[in-house]
């Protein structure tokens, strides 16, 4: 009890000191909106949708930065779409959890649950998702004609943003959505959806310009990072990932015109007991997309299925492809000090088109092995050089 009332005291008199700091070196300092003052509800069952869209439009509109603050409690949102342009920085400080309906077609019809959309210098930080996704994943499972679902946090035309220190749980489709969006930091999240909830994805990335994301944990039913077309200059650091399907760049070329992915790198992963570790998806289709310039480096892998994987042959239920191959030219990739087991015997599968091989593909510093024994690895179409240990022995051709 001492210690707490200490503690408290302590905290009080260190934001008091914040407080000074920021105002005095804030000329114009900023307002907080707190949204139980717009009428939320921290009960969990009463909707407090429209409050977060009044708070959201003080806000967006302040001449001064603002902050929008969720106190401790549980809210209970429909569908929300915070739209910019606002008139200064945004922040979004959640210290509660923000929970959706019990009936999953409240926010399975809408494609979002909570949508920021054409927001510059947008902060989202702290606090718990809660999408409640299992109605959702059994309506999948069981075949019947369910709604579209809900990614749980999607950011549409963002540019700087900052996004940390959330939670998010049970998702209908997936977690984090960063969509044509610029200079982004993706930081401390916690993703978890039970292994094998369809199509729960950790954090996709699409069509998007400088984005990082690091010390981030994914316990997720699909990718744990996917990474679609038009993403450049992409980094990502301190993963962990698994259960879940690994980090995969694709699927891509399912169009013919596509953009490309170039400059992706990833550094200091862990992979347990996950679908795939690294992977690069392609269609067995005409494109005129590329993947270029990647780097995987400095990753565990354990009891992981396919640790290394290109695969261009993707041909869903055989439909739209069969016969075709892959336009994505796919070169400069370097796997760089990757250990552990895998799963399977085969722990590194080069499939690569026939009609694009890979190429410049670099391998240095490999240890993989399955019960105990030295992998295995298979390479079609691709050329591309190795050094140092290379346990599989490498089946690139130079
Ligand atoms: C990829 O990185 C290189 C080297 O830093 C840079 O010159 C190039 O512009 C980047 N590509 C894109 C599409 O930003
Ligand atoms: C592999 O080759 C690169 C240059 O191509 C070199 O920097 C590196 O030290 C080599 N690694 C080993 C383990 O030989």
């Amino acid at each position: 009890m001492d210690c707490f009332i200490g503690t408290k005291y302590i905290l009080v008199i260190l934001c008091i000191l914040c407080v000074i700091l920021i105002d005095s070196s804030n000329a114009a300092s900023s307002t907080s909106y707190n949204v139980v003052k717009f009428g939320a509800k921290p009960d969990g069952k009463s909707d407090s949708t429209e409050a977060f869209v009044n708070a959201w439009k003080s806000a967006c509109s302040s001449l001064v930065p603002s902050t929008i603050y969720v106190p401790k409690g549980r809210y209970l949102l429909n569908a929300i779409n915070f739209r910019g342009p606002c008139k200064r920085k945004v922040t979004f400080l959640n210290g509660g959890t923000l929970v959706a309906p019990e009936d999953y077609k409240v926010v399975g019809n809408s494609g979002f649950w909570i949508l920021f959309n054409r927001v510059d210098n947008l902060v989202v930080s702290g606090g718990k998702l809660d999408a409640k996704g299992v109605g959702f994943w059994n309506c999948r499972r069981s075949g019947k004609n369910c709604p579209v679902g809900a990614r749980t946090m999607t950011f549409n035309w963002v540019n700087n943003l900052v996004v940390s220190g959330i939670t998010s749980i049970n998702s209908q489709l997936s977690h984090l959505v960063i969509n044509t969006c610029n200079n982004v930091m993706v930081r401390n999240v916690k993703l978890i959806a039970p292994d094998k909830s369809p199509n729960t994805d950790g954090i996709h990335v699409e069509n998007s310009n400088g984005v990082t994301i690091n010390g981030c944990t994914m316990q997720t039913g699909d990718d744990c990072i996917s990474i679609g077309d038009a993403t450049y200059n992409l980094f990502m650091s301190n993963i962990k990932c698994g259960p879940g399907h690994g980090v995969s760049i694709g699927s891509l070329g399912q169009k013919v015109d596509e953009k490309g992915v170039e400059n992706v790198t990833l550094t200091n992963a862990i992979f347990s007991g996950s679908d795939n570790g690294v992977r690069i998806k392609s269609w067995a289709r005409p494109s005129n997309g590329f993947v270029r310039n990647v780097l995987f480096q400095n990753i565990i892998m354990n009891n992981v299925e396919n640790p290394i994987i290109i695969d261009q042959n993707y041909c869903p239920n055989n439909q739209g492809c069969p016969g075709q191959t892959s336009g994505i030219k796919i070169s400069e990739v370097t796997y760089k000090n990757i250990q552990g087991s895998s799963a399977t015997a085969e722990a590194v599968t080069f499939d690569c088109s026939p009609s694009n091989p890979c190429q410049g593909i670099k391998l240095e510093d490999i240890n993989l092995n399955f019960k105990n024994k030295a992998a295995t690895s298979s390479c079609n179409n691709i050329g591309g050089t190795s050094n140092g240990t290379l346990v599989p022995e490498s089946c690139l051709l130079n």
